[in-house]
């Protein structure tokens, strides 16, 4: 595998690979990698030949008071497991190579369906998300991208944005892929974040993918559904939100009907904040 932190060597690689007919397959991230990033890099292996894994802590996602600082870094651990995966490159970029000070990268803005759940508890959160997906989606010009479904409206929204380009001819068609969520035997949703909880904590959360699966039987009543879920919550655990929506556009829904539903949570354990969703199928 080869790490790579310029754009110059980033294009170098990428022209090679596709000099030799190989698809490009993309995964971005945060880093801190776990099994459910190195699942989205099997999609990714699956349908391209040449894989490309990015690994940047965008400033612009973090809103004031959000720890970018503290967000967990792990360079030397990252490098090493997606080198055991077989990843071709490891794009590793300084802040100066994704926001150059000589030109100025479009800052995009996510719109409604940015504005809500997580946009609403983040606020420009999803604005710096889109902004750097598509910056990187640039630099990598990939044939697939591949992101994790416990992200759902991050998925959604980049998803909106994808389309958006393709239909004005912004960019080239791609694909995108969407990796199930990987989660510990508990149920407990894998996330970067789960690093910062006490072992005690550990057990509050679990109870969040307890409530979501709990609720998703409940059957197609929204607020069956919803006190189903909230019974289950540990009393620990600071609920942020806890809805049932329509699973592509986030609009809150009152009951299941003929398209599929999301239920979606956000909690507060101890300092950190976690988020995880469950598809339930429509009713045909
Ligand atoms: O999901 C993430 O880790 C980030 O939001 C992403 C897509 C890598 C953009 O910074």
């Amino acid at each position: 595998m080869k790490l790579i932190h310029s754009n110059k060597e980033l294009n170098q690689a990428i022209t090679q690979a596709r000099s030799q007919g190989k698809r490009i397959g993309f995964v971005p991230t945060m880093g801190a990698l776990h099994k459910g990033h190195l699942s989205l890099v099997s999609i990714a292996k699956a349908h391209a030949d040449f894989v490309v894994v990015s690994v940047f802590v965008n400033p612009l996602q973090f809103n004031e008071g959000e720890d970018f600082d503290k967000y967990p870094r792990s360079i030397g651990q990252d490098a090493r497991l997606l080198t055991d995966n077989q990843v071709d490159v490891l794009y590793a970029p300084s802040a100066q190579e994704i926001y150059p000070k000589d030109f100025e990268i479009p800052r995009l803005l996510a719109g409604a369906l940015g504005e809500k759940y997580e946009g609403a508890a983040r606020p420009g959160h999803f604005d710096g998300m889109l902004t750097v997906v598509s910056r990187l989606f640039d630099l990598v010009k990939p044939d697939i991208a591949v992101f994790g479904e416990k992200d759902a409206q991050q998925v959604a929204l980049v998803t909106q944005l994808l389309n958006s380009q393709i239909r004005s001819g912004r960019r080239s068609p791609m694909a995108l892929k969407i990796g199930p969520t990987v989660r510990e035997e508990s149920g407990l949703a894998l996330s970067s974040r789960n690093v910062r909880l006490s072992d005690s904590e550990k057990q509050v959360a679990q109870s969040l993918s307890r409530a979501l699966f709990a609720g998703a039987k409940a059957g197609s009543n929204g607020e069956t559904i919803k006190s189903t879920a909230l019974g289950l919550l540990d009393p620990e655990a600071k609920l942020e939100y806890l809805e049932l929506v329509d699973a592509l556009s986030f609009e809150p829904i009152s009951s299941i009907g003929p398209n599929p539903a999301r239920l979606i949570i956000a909690a507060q354990v101890g300092k950190v904040r976690l988020i995880d969703n469950v598809l339930i199928d429509g009713k045909k």
